[in-house]
């Protein structure tokens, strides 16, 4: 085993890159790939923690050969049932017929929902333990973290977290394993991608799994996609902290929707004026041309957010609509919030924006800025109050 292949003794990464796929769930861009990270101890007994992708069954179990070495593979831990982790259970079992599943009783169930497996499973539930030999594993129960199975599970001897999607985020392994073999640089925008998208709307169950390592001394953090996490993990564990809490970086997100360049030139003037007042971090989504990941990833990041669409068919502006039904999925706490919007005949997009608002408990801070027809400086008079008003609330 190379020593970066093996990051601690005995502790050897099986992952897998997949740098093929382009939609994350069917839904979230992958540019830079996507690691599914799987581990393998060896010790008296060897235990792999968690599979692979089914699209890479094939180049997983190779891996998983060539780091057994010869050995037998007596446990399948599973800390989490989402297919890109569990896909290749069944042909684990299909290889090692001798492995006995570990989990807990709402994931065996699932693997028997999923796959069709029930036999050679042993249940583990909220602080048991599993002895390998030298090493032994602790489970927490960790739901929400991200599906209702979720576990994760801890080697106390070798101080390692193996902590399912937490602290994980999207980009394909380029060689190194640990953030000590590697440029970390590229993952930090990924990771707050990666948790807006993926794990966003279950910030309090975060804060529980959290709480529950609280004061656990950690060498290591192995999550299922990117990079474990050993030098830097002080930055990782408090970034998650500050994301699960709806922690923002003070400045603003300006997403808006434009047929033909109206309502973006209001969204350019607001951009201006807010960067004249001193606000440094300014997003700027249109969003006929951002992907919505980017834009939840930026309104994680950033404490404000205004939000412009056109009146279209007496509503709002379809990929406007769809980000206000994003971030209502994510339980977002209120924060600064404002909206405009432009119209030919009817102007509606606005109001309706200022109305979801309501709805999911954002008051607007200031009145809608909404014009007619073609936009010229003049109609952005009201520009100065919406931007005076999103200030004051986000000191
Ligand atoms: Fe990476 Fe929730 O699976």
């Amino acid at each position: 085993m190379s020593s970066i292949t093996e990051f601690v003794p005995g502790i050897r990464y099986v992952g897998v890159n997949d740098r093929t796929k382009s939609l994350f769930e069917g839904l979230w861009p992958l540019p830079q790939g996507v690691s599914y990270n799987s581990y393998l101890i060896i010790d008296r007994k060897t235990a792999l923690i968690d599979t692979a992708d089914g699209a890479f069954t094939d180049r997983f179990l190779a891996n998983i050969e060539q780091a057994l070495e010869g050995r037998r593979l007596d446990y399948l831990v599973i800390n989490h049932m989402e297919p890109d982790h569990s896909a290749s259970i069944a042909a684990v079992r299909r290889s090692h017929p001798e492995v006995t599943l570990v989990s807990n009783a709402k994931a065996l169930a699932m693997v028997e929902g999923y796959y069709g497996i029930c036999d050679a499973v042993l249940e583990v539930k909220e602080g048991d333990t599993l002895s390998l030999g030298e090493r032994s594993l602790l489970f927490r129960m960790t739901p929400m973290v991200h599906w209702p199975e979720t576990m994760m599970s801890y080697c106390p001897e070798e101080k390692i977290l193996f902590s399912g999607d937490a602290f994980g985020c999207f980009g394909a392994l380029d060689g190194g394993i640990t953030d000590r073999d590697m440029d970390t640089d590229r993952y930090w925008d990924e990771m707050v991608r990666y948790y807006s998208n993926i794990v966003g709307k279950y910030g309090s169950p975060v804060q529980k799994a959290l709480e529950k390592w609280k004061g656990t001394e950690l060498r290591a953090i192995c999550p299922t996609h990117g990079p474990v996490w050993t030098e830097q993990l002080p930055r990782v564990a408090e970034l998650y902290d500050r994301m699960s809490r709806y922690e923002c970086e003070p400045g603003v997100v300006i997403a808006y929707g434009s047929m033909y360049g109206n309502t973006e030139q209001m969204a350019e003037e607001l951009a201006r004026r807010f960067a004249a007042r001193g606000i440094r971090r300014i997003a700027v989504h249109n969003l006929s041309v951002s992907h919505v990941s980017y834009v939840l990833r930026d309104i994680f990041k950033y404490r404000a957010l205004v939000v412009g669409s056109p009146t279209y068919n007496g509503g709002i502006y379809p990929p406007v609509a769809a980000l206000l039904e994003q971030i209502g999925e994510r339980n977002l706490p209120p924060r600064p919030f404002a909206c405009f919007g432009s119209f030919t005949w009817a102007g509606t997009a606005a109001r309706r924006i200022a109305a979801w608002a309501e709805g999911v408990k954002w008051p607007v801070c200031a009145a809608p800025v909404e014009f007619r027809q073609g936009y010229d400086r003049a109609k952005a008079a009201g520009c100065d109050a919406l931007v005076e008003a999103v200030l004051a609330q986000m000191e």
